[in-house]
């Protein structure tokens, strides 16, 4: 295809979309996921050190994907600041969950020979948050992360679910899509087989708006909210964001919070 021509579009539903997706995901160089990579430790360091005083914590991630950021969770430099009991990863494709198992199960096979103290147990469900199934964890998560999925949901629906697994003061990391190029664009890929470009469902959500539901569901953001736009200096060979990033240079890509169930379950 000449690069004149437009590429098809197919919509199909998201969990078509990352049944598909999974194959490639890892490593199509989609440049949120670069950016995600390099922005999210810091949260996830701040929602650690704010659970440094409870015992083995509790984690579900809503949305896992191919376990990208759920093996980041078994890092020694998260695991020293409080040990993790249990993860419960979910995501709405069987797909992706599959990578994500694969991946997290090898990355502990390869630590436990090094490893100081007990690996966490790891569940991995099939779970769709716009139909939720009773899991049995509800209300048990110290922590809950959710990246990059929450432009996949009806806003009121993402909140909906992450407190229905926290524990009264539970700790909440999301990072999403910025509204400034949700406007431009939305999750999707080139699905290598059709040549086809494949995307889903997905809502544009400004941060206010975010933080604004958020209270309605109890959850006060701690800190400040990380916004991250691509620039000139990101992009280009071992810089963070390979030549796909250029068309994104000057645009708000990417933002990530902490949040706190500070006034418990709103139903
Ligand atoms: C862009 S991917 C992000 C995956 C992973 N969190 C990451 O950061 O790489 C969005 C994920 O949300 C999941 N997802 C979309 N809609 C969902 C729903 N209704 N319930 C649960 N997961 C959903 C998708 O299957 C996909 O794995």
């Amino acid at each position: 295809m000449s690069s004149s021509t437009p590429r098809p579009v197919q919509s199909v539903s998201n969990t078509e979309l990352y049944n598909r997706w999974a194959k490639v995901y890892d490593t199509d160089g989609n440049i949120l996921q670069a950016i995600d990579d390099a922005l999210l430790p810091p949260l996830l360091d701040q929602a650690f050190q704010l659970l440094s005083s409870s015992s083995p914590i509790s984690i579900t991630e809503l949305g896992c994907g191919t376990g990208r950021n759920t093996a980041k969770l078994l890092l020694p430099s998260l695991t020293t600041i409080v040990p993790i009991k249990s993860i419960t990863a979910l995501d709405l494709s069987e797909g992706m969950l599959s990578v994500a198992k694969q991946r997290c199960e090898s990355l502990l096979a390869s630590t436990a020979s090094t490893a100081t103290s007990a690996p966490p147990t790891l569940n991995f469900h099939v779970f769709d948050a716009l139909s939720p199934s009773d899991l049995g964890v509800e209300g048990s998560a110290d922590l809950v992360l959710s990246t990059l999925v929450l432009e996949h949901l009806p806003i009121d629906t993402f909140f909906k679910a992450a407190s229905s697994f926290l524990k009264p003061n539970g700790v909440l990391v999301v990072t999403n899509m910025h509204a400034d190029m949700g406007r431009i664009s939305q999750a999707g890929f080139v699905d290598p087989e059709s040549g086809e470009k494949v995307r889903g469902t997905s809502f544009v959500y400004e941060i206010q708006e975010v933080l604004d539901e958020g209270r309605k569901w109890g959850f006060e953001v701690l800190g400040s909210v990380g916004e991250r736009e691509v620039g000139e200096k990101d992009i280009g060979e071992g810089k963070l964001l390979g030549p796909r990033g250029k068309k994104w240079v000057g645009v708000d890509v990417w933002f990530g919070l902490v949040m706190s169930l500070s006034g418990g379950r709103a139903f």
